[in-house]
């Protein structure tokens, strides 16, 4: 039913609210009474909260409530064990305990912003810090990383032969690189800080707050209140960004809740800047060592693959499972313990740390071979999934044309011109240099409810309880039911972010644009309840009196295009229903998903092309240009896909280059939780950036044969980055950011 085609682009149905200032975000909201609450944090990372002084903080100007965990808000602890991982399983307040700095020990609440803010920095706290070295060393904690408890990082040791153990295999190998990679900590610093609007009327709650599943915060919500989940209702029309940090609920929102519940007036709590590197999840550092072993004409014989992260989702070792073909494989994760400021999920989990170490080992090995990069991950690539165990069995793949983005990305960069050999290439004071690298991102897709309402007046209302975090998401729920239903974009009526919209409480607890499973989610979703839809439309045109349809037989009557005909007969849906005088007609359906979604395995995949240029005297190393070609199925809009990809891109560029989140191993403090010691890049570090989608729809996963792609350009980019700079100088750098110094 739907046609894809990598060409269409549609602007942002929302573009305009957006740029205009009209769309309103969480804190954007003024309701009449409310009282705003500011945070107070820990400046210790581990010990007891011996007392807090908060009579100057009462005493203040405006001060409404001072909550301590010695006059806390009640928040119960949540129950699902992924909001356990991905978010704060012990909530503020609740006891005495440290457990980072900057961890939320207090929540003042006063008539305006300013006079909360001056009064929580009257609150006197004392502590008293346990005797037991603090942990806040990832390098020192990396050493005592286990193995985490079944589901999650399981190894996986396949031997060709069942015996040979990997340092055997590897040593049986004609060629064999080695290193050790390393990340710093990142922060998700979205430009919407995490912030809530939460009101009470009666027994029901409204909560505007920006996030990524407006009915899994909802959820969550309703369980940290003690209260029915159908009692809470999200508001969340527009995020400003997410990236995995809005997945799960965070205390700031939570304790909005509660304080407007305790105090009866609706309660704003905005994070500043700097409490969001604490009290919202960040990016967790990691080390990781690859070996690869390979025959002299290139082909993989083993490859081991260890890495630490203190996040059990954070998982770096998979990605080589998903990429290249070899006999012999060991991918071992282990998971380091910290008194640090919660690690949290952010863009391609695992796969972002992974594809860093792994694109880096695989340059290396083409170095060490003397032989083409593209030609030796060519010569690799994977043609039947691994069965790992995530997957257990071995699958074919269902649409995979990574060997397409290598020779098209090729081409398009002009790949030919590439000197092999490191520093051979100047352009005044700047090395210049060529690199590549592989992304890819296994596919998901949730099962989520969407709601098709056709309208007397000729358009159509498609709902679904889902967010759109930036990505264009409202607009591609758009293109969706305008294509499943054969009718014009613009006359669809998209809504989603609200918990009150079509929720399928039954089934993933992950139900929002998470795991770049959004557009996909729609898809099916949308699909199903468009089908429902005119089913309904077509029972309705036969039963109604008023109608001309009326009294046939429903297999008689088909919908095309917004047009219901039998025989010589045609009404477009709008006037059947302003003829019957019904204002809408609709459906609600739970997705139903395609039986070949199980059959085969699926994933998106790009190629990176780019080149960097080095200033010989500095060092500095900046992003001169890319191009990247992406395989993710039919590309429902090609404008808003393009900012994905080149807005992963930018993400890596700050990956490879700048980003660095500071942890005093001494302390625990994160030294530069500010945008100005914490870098990030701007549109002055960002070359032109090319982005060609390949166009081969992926029927098996959805009717639309839509994959996902929002985290894909996190995976790998940063690799061809390292391995461009590397060409440029002839300086490996396997600890990121690759920084002036490390060059010079
Ligand atoms: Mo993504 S880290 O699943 O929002």
């Amino acid at each position: 039913m739907v046609t894809s085609s990598p060409g269409r682009s549609v602007d942002r149905v929302d573009g305009a609210a957006k740029v205009t200032g009209a769309a309103k975000y969480a804190a954007d909201n003024r309701l009449p009474g409310i009282v705003h609450g500011h945070l107070v944090t820990s400046t210790i990372a581990r010990g007891t909260i011996r007392s807090m002084d908060v009579r100057a903080a009462r005493a203040a100007a405006g001060v409404i409530a001072v909550y301590t965990p010695a006059d806390p808000l009640r928040l119960l602890p949540p129950q699902n064990p992924i909001i356990q991982i991905a978010g704060e399983a012990r909530r503020p307040l609740q006891d005495r305990e440290v457990r980072y700095h900057g961890q939320i020990i207090g929540l003042v609440v006063a008539e305006t912003f300013e006079q909360a803010r001056d009064a929580a920095a009257l609150v006197r706290v004392t502590y008293r810090p346990h005797g037991d070295p603090l942990r806040a060393s990832f390098a020192e904690a990396a050493r005592d990383a286990v193995i985490p408890d079944p589901p999650w990082s399981q190894p996986v040791y396949f031997r060709a032969d069942g015996v040979t153990p990997i340092d055997q295999a590897l040593a049986n190998s004609q060629v064999t690189v080695s290193a050790t990679y390393d990340q710093p900590p990142k922060q998700h610093n979205a430009m919407e800080p995490h912030s809530a609007v939460a009101m009470w009327e009666g027994g029901r709650l409204t909560v505007y707050s920006g996030t990524q599943g407006p009915a899994l915060h909802a959820l969550e919500i309703a369980e940290a209140l003690g209260v029915d989940k159908r009692n809470v209702h999200v508001i969340s029309p527009y995020v400003g960004g997410g990236f995995g940090g809005k997945v799960v609920t965070w205390a700031p929102t939570l304790l909005a809740a509660a304080a407007a519940r305790a105090l009866g007036r609706p309660v704003k709590v905005v994070t500043t800047r700097e409490q969001l590197f604490t009290v919202t999840g960040h990016r967790t550092e990691f080390t990781q060592q690859v070996t690869l072993g390979a025959s002299r004409d290139g082909r993989l014989n083993a490859v081991k693959h260890e890495g630490v992260s203190n996040m059990l989702i954070e998982n770096p070792t998979r990605v080589v499972g998903e990429l290249y073909d070899s006999p012999n494989l060991h991918l071992v994760t282990r998971i380091a313990t910290m008194d640090v400021p919660k690690t949290t999920i952010m863009r391609a989990p695992g796969y972002e740390a992974g594809s860093f170490a792994l694109e880096c080992a695989m340059d290396e090995m083409a170095g060490e071979l003397g032989m083409d990069p593209v030609e030796l991950r060519t010569k690799n690539d994977l043609t039947t999934s691994y069965p790992l165990p995530e997957a257990s069995e071995r699958l074919p793949f269902s649409s995979r044309h990574l060997k397409e983005c290598y020779q098209v990305g090729a081409r398009r960069f002009g790949w030919s011109r590439r000197r092999a050999e490191p520093r051979a290439v100047t352009d005044g004071d700047r090395l210049v240099g060529m690199g590549m690298a592989s992304g890819v991102l296994p596919a998901s897709q949730f099962v989520a409810a969407a709601r098709v309402r056709f309208r007397a007046n000729g358009t159509v209302n498609v709902a679904s309880a889902n967010a759109d975090l930036g990505t264009g998401a409202l607009t591609a729920l758009a293109i969706l039911g305008a294509d499943s239903l054969g009718i014009p974009v613009d006359r669809v009526k998209p809504a989603l972010g609200t918990s009150l919209l079509p929720v399928n409480w039954e089934g993933d607890a992950m139900m929002g644009a998470a795991g770049s499973a959004g557009t996909t989610t729609l898809a099916s979703a949308v699909h199903t309840a468009a089908r429902d839809a005119i089913k309904a439309l077509i029972a309705h045109a036969v039963a109604h009196e008023a109608s001309p349809f009326h009294g046939m037989d429903t297999e008689d009557v088909h919908y095309e295009r917004g047009v219901l005909t039998a025989g010589a007969k045609s009404t477009p849906f709008g006037r059947l229903l302003t003829t019957t005088r019904t204002g809408g007609i609709e459906a609600t359906t739970v997705a139903e998903l395609k039986e070949e979604a199980d059959r085969y395995a699926f994933a998106s995949y790009a190629a990176y092309f780019c080149e960097v240029r080095v200033d010989r005297w500095t060092g500095e190393a900046r992003l001169s240009r890319m191009t990247t070609v992406v395989d993710a199925g039919a590309i429902v809009n090609a404008k808003t896909a393009r900012s994905q990809i080149v807005g992963g891109i930018i993400m890596s560029l700050g990956q490879a280059l700048l980003e660095d989140a500071r942890l005093e191993a001494d302390t625990g403090r994160i030294a530069n939780a500010n945008l100005a010691d914490y870098l990030l890049p701007v549109n002055a570090d960002v070359p032109p950036l090319d982005v060609h989608f390949l166009d081969h729809p992926d029927t098996n996963y959805n009717h639309a044969g839509v994959r996902g792609l929002g985290e894909l350009s996190s995976v790998g980019a940063a690799a061809a980055i390292a391995n461009a700079v590397y060409n440029a100088t002839g300086v490996r750098v396997r600890q990121l950011p690759i920084t002036p110094d490390k060059l010079i």
